[in-house]
């Protein structure tokens, strides 16, 4: 089973970090990761991974799991890894933050300016090839898939994965998280809502009958797990994205059936075919907007013939729950900065702010600040920050708010709603959106559902005669702090 495959030197950045592990390093010098002996792979990791990220979201601890009964020392799983302002800086390689917004500023401003996509570099190995199960060797019983809540159908060892396929008519290698199922020791199922480009693709080689090529991701660096759950245009390579937030390109060696890439640094990787010709059940599992709403359902089968795998190995866990979820916080930040991005590029001036808000896990609430420029500025901010690419899947609900109120505070957002927003004239509606059969809302096809865009800013024909806000002014405010320090430590 174990190869003596060469690793390939890669030249090291000072300033960066090549893999998962370096990373590891860091967030343990940073305070930023509790190690957990012993949890059990049957409920007991999910559980704790769920409420510790719940506990203090955005700042919660990353969760390195080792000793898992059944398992050899070593056989690892990380949970929450990017998931906390202070440890997504590092992963995307940004100055540390003082808070939410100022890490949305970076991003957006790396996305708006210094970035352009960087071409991923095939190798001849990597670290990954250091155990290859072949054939009738694979045993994806050997890595300890954790079953995460009571109701789920089965043990997930992709949650925090990367899914690669390529399109049969263009080329293009999409790079999507889907989550996957184990069945037993060869075969897993991946669930894709439609119109993801990983199900688009799927279907392409279906509708000739033929096998789909997969290459799976289970434990790999965060930023690849960024670039593969967020909404990335259809046909922008996820590895050239991911490559551009890192400043140099992603290292990739090719798979041994398939010849698709598989990232030199991955921890676990499975590669194999999702079959037209046979079915079996998947899920439930517990979904990213809180709920079992979709029951389980026949999926193709798919079959895998290789694993590759690094020498103690990491699985990484993001789970689906009530939220704050365990990567919500990560994906409310990077969504926030591509919305800001889109609505600009799509000619909205004047945005002081997005945050789409956890609660809302990332995507279900979100929140524009704007300074008003002219009548109808409001409602199509808000149109906008629904329906571009990376607003656009499974949204309900988008607050247009004046440039005083903080968009990732929750308290101020609801005291717009509650004093700038008058129902009958302020929200208006947006029908048969793009949306998914996780929408506990929705029973059936086409998964459509229908949105609120609420404008919260004062109305803008006599914004300026509208009340005064009732506090002291920042310098008073500024006074006040000097004078009595210890009041406001
Ligand atoms: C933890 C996690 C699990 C996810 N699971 C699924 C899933 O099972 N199926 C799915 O279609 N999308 C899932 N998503 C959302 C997709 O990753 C996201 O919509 C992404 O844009 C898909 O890639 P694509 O745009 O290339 O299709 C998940 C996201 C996260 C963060």
């Amino acid at each position: 089973m174990a190869t003596d495959t060469p690793v390939a030197p890669v030249a090291r950045r000072n300033e960066g970090y090549q893999d998962l592990r370096d990373l590891l390093v860091r967030f343990e010098e940073m305070g930023e990761l509790e190690k957990i002996d012993g949890a059990d792979w049957r409920l007991e990791i999910g559980a704790v991974s769920e409420t510790v990220a719940a506990r203090n979201p955005g700042r919660a601890p990353a969760l390195l799991f080792d000793n898992i009964p059944g398992y050899p020392k070593g056989f690892r799983i990380l949970s929450g890894a990017a998931n906390a302002y202070r440890r997504l800086a590092v992963v995307l390689g940004l100055p540390e933050p003082r808070d939410e917004t100022e890490l949305v500023r970076a991003v957006r401003a790396r996305m708006a300016t210094e970035f352009k996509p960087i071409p991923p570099v095939e190798l001849p190995t990597g670290p990954v090839m250091e155990n290859v199960m072949r054939d009738e060797a694979v045993d994806l019983l050997a890595f300890p898939a954790p079953f995460v809540h009571e109701h789920d159908g089965g043990r997930y060892i992709g949650t925090d994965d990367a899914v690669l396929m390529r399109d049969p008519e263009t080329g293009w290698v999409n790079a999507g998280t889907y989550r996957v199922m184990v069945h037993d020791r060869n075969t897993v199922a991946i669930w894709m809502s439609p119109g993801k480009h990983g199900r688009l693709i799927r279907d392409k080689y279906f509708a000739k009958g033929a096998p789909c090529p997969v290459v799976i991701t289970c434990g790999q660096d965060p930023l690849l797990f960024i670039a593969a759950h967020q909404e990335i245009d259809h046909g922008v390579d996820e590895l050239a994205y991911a490559g551009g937030q890192r400043g140099r390109a992603i290292e990739f060696v090719r798979s041994e059936l398939h010849g698709l890439p598989i990232p030199a640094f991955a921890e676990v990787v499975l590669e194999g075919e999702m079959l037209p010709d046979q079915t079996r059940l998947e899920g439930p599992f517990g979904e990213f907007m809180g709920y079992y709403a979709s029951e389980a359902t026949e999926l193709p089968v798919v079959r895998i013939r290789r694993v590759y795998w690094r020498t103690n190995p990491i699985l990484t866990l993001a789970i689906p729950s009530r939220p704050p979820e365990n990567f919500t916080f990560a994906r409310a930040t990077v969504k926030s900065a591509l919305i800001w991005n889109e609505v600009e590029k799509a000619g909205l001036p004047g945005v002081a702010g997005v945050w789409c808000h956890e609660a809302g896990a990332g995507r279900l609430f979100n929140v524009i600040a704007i300074r008003q420029l002219y009548p109808g500025h409001a409602s199509q901010a808000g149109f906008l920050a629904a329906t571009c690419h990376a607003g656009n899947y499974a949204g309900r609900w988008v607050v247009v708010v004046d440039e005083d109120i903080d968009p990732t505070n929750m308290f101020d957002v609801i005291w717009a709603m509650a004093t700038r927003c008058d129902p009958p004239e302020d929200i208006q509606f947006l029908k048969r959106a793009w949306s998914t059969p996780l929408d506990p809302l929705l029973r059936a096809p086409p998964w459509q559902n229908n949105r609120a865009i609420v404008d919260a800013c004062r109305p803008y024909d006599w914004k300026d005669k509208f009340p005064r806000v009732a506090e002291a002014s920042p310098e008073l405010k500024r006074r006040i702090a000097e004078k009595w320090p210890h009041l406001y430590k």
